[in-house]
């Protein structure tokens, strides 16, 4: 098992080029799967979760053919609608795939989804929309799921809450359902937006992603061969703002869309950064001195503080002079990482959704575990903000959410090394 060992204290300075989105890739690769023809994927992260969402694809008889960031996926023939349950277990977010594989193929078996170290993430919004549209749905013994449909019908469809995968789900099941699907209370994350742009180039009539409605027309079939360039990682570009401020330190991202990132930035220049923004997508941070608390931040769905971006910046926090209050909205248990940053030294009080994080002068190196992707960028920062040694665990969590990430951030002045344990 690999970890990392960090020495804390450098200043980070210099530039780095953002990747695409994990949370934008994967949808638009289940999508693929509705086009009976080949898709032309550009400025894809090499990630672990991608290359997961890649075998599933060759399971199901697609041809996947990947160089660098670049993915073509020739989904003209399936061979399966069996979602691998060794492949599902490994990524809780394979259930993107059930909207897809339904559509196309009629039915689709995939093992349940657990839940995971921020909360349950149940799927009933999911089950019940498709249910709306016709499906039958069977909870099979042992964890497994059987969703089948003969021909799924449009339909209006309210989310309660406007949950991201819900809306994906069933943006893709709606491709290739009878007449109109009318999504109200839909996610408005940049990555639904990317995913409506992708539905588009392979001829779905669809529309309103970003506004709450999403409006998608059944087709009979999709023969079509669409190029598709993924947008940048907001939450990725976000962690390593973070990780300049926390450092003291200066840096230069490149290839990011500002807006998507304006809520993140937005946290930044309260806390004491100096925040620039060119055309072209370069944001410029600069953070001198010690910075300041933020009496209150409360997680919510897009525009607003992503709740990927929550244990990054309780962990800048616990640096910053003054007491800060974070409220996570999203998900029920997303505070357990902080229990790790107690072993560094940091001042956090963790009450049900919120977090009260006393600032502190200086964290210290020591050994501590990622259990969860976002909570292990936040052992990251937290590591080159202290003094001394941090060795951090469990890095296949980190390595599923950011490419290589001692190398990007050696690159920028930090002092960090992957070794074998
Ligand atoms: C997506 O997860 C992202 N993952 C998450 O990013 C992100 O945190 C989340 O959206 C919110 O922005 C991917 O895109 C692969 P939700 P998803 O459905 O779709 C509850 C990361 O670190 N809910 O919007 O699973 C759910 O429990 C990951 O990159 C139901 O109750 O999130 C949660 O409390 C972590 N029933 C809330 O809604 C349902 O049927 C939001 O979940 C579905 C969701």
């Amino acid at each position: 098992m690999s970890i990392l060992t960090i020495t804390g204290g450098s200043k980070l300075s210099g530039i780095i080029e953002i990747p695409g989105a994990k949370n934008a890739v994967l949808p638009v690769l289940a999508a693929t799967l509705l086009n009976k023809g080949i898709s032309i994927l550009e400025n894809c992260p090499e990630l672990d979760d991608v290359f997961t969402m890649l075998e599933i694809l060759s399971a199901l008889g697609c041809k996947i053919e990947r160089e660098g960031s670049r993915i073509i996926v020739d989904a003209t023939t399936l061979s399966s609608s069996v979602i691998p349950e060794n492949l599902a277990k490994r990524m809780r977010s394979s259930i993107i795939m059930l909207g897809a594989v339904l559509g196309r193929c009629g039915d689709v078996l995939v093992s349940y989804p657990g839940g995971c170290e921020i909360g349950m993430r149940p799927i009933d919004m999911h089950l019940r929309a498709l249910e709306q549209m016709g499906a039958e749905v069977d909870g099979l013994s042992h964890g497994m799921l059987k969703v089948s449909a003969s021909k799924l019908q449009g339909c209006e469809i309210l989310l309660d809450y406007p949950s991201v995968g819900a809306t994906e789900n069933i943006m893709l099941a709606a491709t290739y359902a009878e007449g109109e699907t009318i999504i109200r209370n839909a996610a408005k994350e940049p990555e639904i937006e990317d995913l409506q742009e992708f539905l588009k180039k392979m001829g779905v009539d669809v529309s309103g992603a970003g506004s709450g409605v999403i409006r998608i027309q059944g087709k009979k079939e999709i023969k079509s061969e669409p190029v598709h360039k993924i947008i940048p990682d907001r939450i990725v570009a976000g962690t390593y703002l973070a990780a300049a401020a926390a450092t003291g330190g200066s840096l230069v991202v490149t290839g990011v869309e500002y807006d998507h990132i304006g809520s993140i930035l937005y946290c930044l220049k309260r806390i004491g950064c100096k925040i620039k923004h060119y055309q072209g997508g370069v944001v410029t941070l600069e953070s001198q001195g010690r910075l300041k608390a933020i009496d209150l931040i409360r997680t919510s769905p897009y525009p607003g503080f992503p709740t990927d971006m929550q244990p990054q910046i309780v962990s800048l926090l616990s640096i910053c002079s003054g007491t800060s209050i974070v409220v996570e909205t999203v998900f029920e248990s997303r505070f357990r990482y902080t229990e790790q940053l107690l072993k560094l030294g940091a001042d956090i009080n963790v009450q049900g959704r919120a977090a009260i994080i006393r600032g502190v002068e200086k964290l210290k190196g020591a050994e501590v575990e990622a259990r969860d992707l976002r909570g292990g960028a936040a052992l990251i920062i937290a590591g080159l903000a202290a003094e001394g040694e941090t060795r951090i665990s469990g890095v296949g969590y980190i390595d599923r959410g950011y490419e290589k990430v001692e190398k990007v951030l050696s690159k920028v002045g930090a002092q960090i090394r992957r070794v074998e344990d």
